[in-house]
């Protein structure tokens, strides 16, 4: 538990969005990487950038209603282009068509719908002139590369970054959350003109200065030191992330469709289910969601993402007391199942529907009364004596310690059926 910020961890389940120039060409985020586009062919985007739909109330609205409890904003991305209206460069919405700071309604709109507040922001940049050519810039294949970083000064850019970062921890109230991206000084990234890392970055200094600025902030660990929580990206962990052996705060962050920004011919979208039966996975494991979208040019989160929000809250709109403040169980889920728990209570999310038996190992005489989650219905605790043997019409014992409980033939038409057990009190470890 991240101490000086419980609601983070409570929340379990934030949005993700990933919005800039790069939702014009429409082709994932890494587009100007991908396709090693210059500033100069790159600034087509900036002089197109018109957003004319963008409403961040709806945005927050629509988190709101998929059950998230907080949203995680570009200020900036790897290409360098800024949200807000930046003292320190003229490359921001404010010089765009849109011509105004999107970042302040953003804000306002989050606060108005009760979410905390999260920004991403990039330490790469390859849009700015004293961010010297590495092996991921889109230019790293220039054929002169020595000459194109001559004279690129990274202590300079360390500057911009800082006032950066200062302006917005200052200038748009308080600021809940902060999503550092990415340190890459030792990766296989690096293989040509190297990586950059912590020491580019100066990331003590920087972290020093976000804890000044904002004293109740999570930051990510992507400076290339410790942070307040750990970030696995686009998997999910085989169990509760540990680092040097101790259990750590994380946060998964995850895609709609394998793509962060708006990708408007990539159609590998997860189901609304196997999205659920992820956050489910995350909360078992002790850990948060992000999941992202990508709105388009026109700053709208498009028809299918929003399909997938929808989903994902009619199902939280039932089942968010399994999700909230819920955790690692004590106890050790069966095949098919995953368990969170939050005190006394039990949740058994059953990813497959048996046919009317769910045997629960070691919870024999620990659970007082059991019901479906969607609609308070009950079902029944029984405890087969463990010698008796399977006969033509009955079911043998289960191995001593099993609590079986007897299910509806009928699955409950919601994505992930889930149990509530109310646990006996003395069964409860702290
Ligand atoms: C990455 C990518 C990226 C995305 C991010 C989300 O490291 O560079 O485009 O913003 O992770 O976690």
């Amino acid at each position: 538990m991240i101490q000086h910020a419980p609601w983070f961890e409570e929340s379990r389940f934030g949005m993700f969005v990933h919005w800039g120039l790069y939702a014009l060409p429409a082709r994932h985020e890494w587009v100007m990487n991908r396709e090693e586009t210059t500033v100069e062919e790159y600034s087509k985007y900036f002089r197109r950038f018109d957003p004319d739909l963008y409403d961040p109330n709806e945005w927050a609205r629509a988190a709101r209603r998929a059950g998230m409890k907080y949203v995680v904003l570009t200020t900036k991305h790897h290409d360098g282009f800024c949200l807000w209206d930046s003292a320190l460069t003229d490359y921001k919405a404010t010089n765009t068509p849109v011509g105004r700071d999107l970042i302040a309604p953003y804000v306002d709109a989050l606060r108005a719908e009760g979410l905390k507040v999260g920004f991403y922001h990039s330490l790469i940049d390859w849009h700015h002139p004293d961010f010297t050519i590495d092996g991921v810039h889109p230019q790293r294949n220039a054929t002169d590369v020595e000459v194109l970083n001559a004279g690129r000064d990274m202590a300079r850019y360390r500057e911009y970054l800082h006032g950066q970062v200062r302006e917005l921890l200052s200038n748009y109230g308080t600021i809940d959350y902060l999503f550092f991206d990415f340190s890459y000084a030792e990766t296989g990234h690096a293989e040509f003109w190297g990586g950059k890392g912590a020491k580019d970055w100066d990331s003590e200094t920087l972290l020093a200065l976000v804890r000044e600025l904002q004293p109740g902030i999570v930051v990510n660990d992507r400076l290339g030191i410790p942070g307040d929580f750990v970030t696995p990206e686009q998997y999910q962990p085989a169990g509760p992330m540990m680092v040097d052996g101790a259990p750590v705060s994380w946060e998964a962050c995850q895609t709609l469709n394998g793509s962060w920004g708006y990708d408007r011919d990539n159609l590998n979208y997860k189901s609304v289910d196997l999205l659920i039966r992820m956050l489910v996975d995350g909360v078992s494991k002790g850990g948060n969601l992000l999941l992202n979208v990508g709105p388009t040019g026109r700053g709208s989160i498009d028809p299918r993402a929003l399909a997938s929000l929808e989903g994902i809250g009619a199902w939280m709109q039932l089942h968010s007391r399994s999700i909230y403040g819920a955790g690692t169980s004590q106890f050790t889920a069966p095949a098919d199942t995953r368990y969170t728990q939050r005190g006394d209570r039990l949740y058994v999310h059953l990813f497959a529907w048996p046919f009317e038996y769910v045997h629960l190992p070691d919870l024999a005489g620990k659970v007082e009364y059991a019901q479906l989650l969607n609609d308070a219905s009950e079902v029944f605790l029984q405890e087969v004596d463990p010698g008796q043997q399977a006969m033509n019409m009955t079911p043998g014992g289960q191995p001593a310690g099993t609590l079986t409980i007897k299910l509806p033939v009928q699955r409950p038409d919601v994505a992930v059926p889930v149990l509530e057990l109310f646990l006996k009190p003395e069964d409860v470890n702290d």
